[in-house]
């Protein structure tokens, strides 16, 4: 797959537009936040990020995105070209210059507990809020447990001076990692969940470039645009958990799951995204957010209704130790002293976020076995030894595969899925794969002598038997 940013281009402003547009702060300058910030100032409006990580604000300041996003570094040049775009540690400036102030700070899973921890957004409402005199808009992008909104307008209320008239809007962002540009200037819809006319005014003018362009806009109340957030990131882990499922039964049948897949997708009333078997969904967001959407409905006295979101969970955690079946049993039984490549780290590919990701979570279950785990990632190595620096890491596929006993396919880079069995061979790899996510010729590989696994495929025996069942 080729990210291309060559359409990521939208109209801006006209400079009549932008001389009364709205003034914006960002609070938060992570994934969300950043790529926010910057394409509202390519948008035409005048931008400042404001974060606590001053590290991250020089960085930004200086022209460098902080992590791997395609096509970011180039959209942050343009903006800060146009000088429209500043970051900033400071609140006092960043509370005097916006009339709409987003908030984009993480909500991680709490430590404790399965819920959503609030102490990022809602010290970014009090820093703003206790700064405001006279009118402003805060808008939440964060993705937050239903009614949140409502306890971060009485925060607002309470923190903020006697003459500020503070309303809280809520717009969920959708952007996913790898597209970010591309999802925040063309998204499939905007919502806005707001209590009065004058907010949804505001939020009109200030996506005015993006509605403009035909994107649908919804309308809502507060909770609901909460929940159009969360409702969406359970329905895609559900549908990935689904197909996950029918891997489980195809690998106690003989049945293949790729082709299941296929011809499912085919269904019009089913459609095939989200629809790809594997190791499984694992980032910032999915893993995090159906569990907090579960902790939040328990409180609501509502937990049956999501109660499948556990098993959905439970599912996509299975995929983990299955490939380490897999993989031991391609070493012979035992994994103790076994030298295994980890392609992948990343929780998905064209990402450096290493975020609950299933690949290196398999990485940590074969050391945890005695393996040798050698991690390969192009983008993600950096981030995966800081969270797991006992781990060896390689500069290079080929570094990676030398002397492997077993290739590991976990995240689908081009480069993993290019490589030859050839090549990897002439690396110095046994010839034993195991593709965990679905994508590789396991005809080419079989063709090569080498013994293959696939999740959710029939371990194929022979050329003609690896044949039976067509690459898709
Ligand atoms: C997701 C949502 O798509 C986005 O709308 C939301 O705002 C944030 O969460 P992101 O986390 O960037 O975005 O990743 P996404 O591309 O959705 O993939 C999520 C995970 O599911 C990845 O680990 C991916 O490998 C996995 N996946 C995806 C599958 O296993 N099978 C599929 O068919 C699709």
């Amino acid at each position: 797959m080729k990210i291309t940013n060559d359409d990521t281009q939208v109209a801006a402003l006209t400079n009549a537009a932008a001389s009364t547009a709205p003034k914006i702060t960002v609070v938060g300058t992570g994934y969300l936040g950043a790529t926010h910030a910057i394409c509202m100032a390519i948008l035409g409006y005048d931008v400042l990020g404001v974060d606590v990580d001053e590290g991250k604000v020089r960085q930004l300041n200086d022209g460098a995105v902080p992590f791997f996003e395609p096509g970011l570094p180039e959209k942050l040049a343009e903006a800060q070209a146009s000088g429209r775009i500043r970051f900033t540690t400071d609140f006092d400036a960043a509370a005097e210059h916006g009339d709409v102030h987003f908030i984009c700070v993480g909500t991680p899973q709490k430590r404790d507990s399965y819920a959503a921890d609030l102490r990022f957004v809602d010290s970014a409402v009090r820093e703003i809020a206790s700064r405001i005199h006279g009118e402003a808009l805060i808008v939440g992008k964060s993705t937050v447990p239903v009614g949140t909104a409502a306890d971060l307008a009485e925060l607002a209320d309470e923190v903020s001076p006697a003459d500020a008239r503070i309303e809280v809007a809520w717009n969920p962002e959708f952007l996913r990692e790898g597209y970010a540009v591309d999802d925040t200037l063309h998204p499939d819809r905007l919502v806005f969940g707001v209590a009065s006319e004058r907010a949804e005014k505001l939020l009109r003018q200030v996506f005015s470039p993006i509605v403009d362009e035909g994107v649908p806009v919804l309308v809502t109340d507060i909770p609901t645009a909460e929940l159009v957030k969360v409702a969406a990131n359970s329905f895609l882990a559900t549908k990935i958990s689904y197909i996950n499922a029918m891997a489980e039964v195809c690998e106690a049948t003989g049945a293949d799951v790729d082709s299941l897949s296929a011809a499912l997708g085919l269904d019009d009333r089913i459609g095939s995204r989200f629809l790809k078997p594997g190791l499984g969904f694992g980032g910032g967001c999915l893993p995090k957010d159906i569990r907090a959407f579960r902790a939040r409905a328990e409180e609501l006295g509502v937990g049956d209704a999501v109660a499948f979101l556990a098993e959905v969970d439970a599912i996509n955690i299975r995929r983990r130790t299955r490939t380490v079946d897999l993989i031991r049993e391609l070493a012979g039984g035992d994994l103790s002293g076994v030298h295994v490549a980890a392609l992948g780290a990343a929780f998905k590919p064209n990402s450096d976020d290493v975020r609950d990701a299933p690949a290196l979570d398999v990485a940590r279950l074969l050391y945890l076995e005695g393996a040798r785990v050698t991690v390969y990632d192009p983008e993600a190595n950096e981030n995966a030894h800081r969270l797991y620096p006992d781990l060896d890491y390689a500069e290079s596929l080929d570094a990676a595969v030398a002397e492997a006993d077993v290739v590991a396919l976990l995240t689908e880079w081009d480069e993993f899925r290019e490589a030859s069995p050839a090549s990897l061979e002439e690396a110095g790899a046994h010839p034993r794969m195991v593709d965990a996510r679905d994508v590789l010729d396991q005809q080419a590989y079989v063709a090569a002598g080498w013994e293959f696994r696939a999740l959710g495929r029939p371990a194929p025996q022979s050329v003609d038997d690896a044949a039976r069942v067509p690459a898709l």
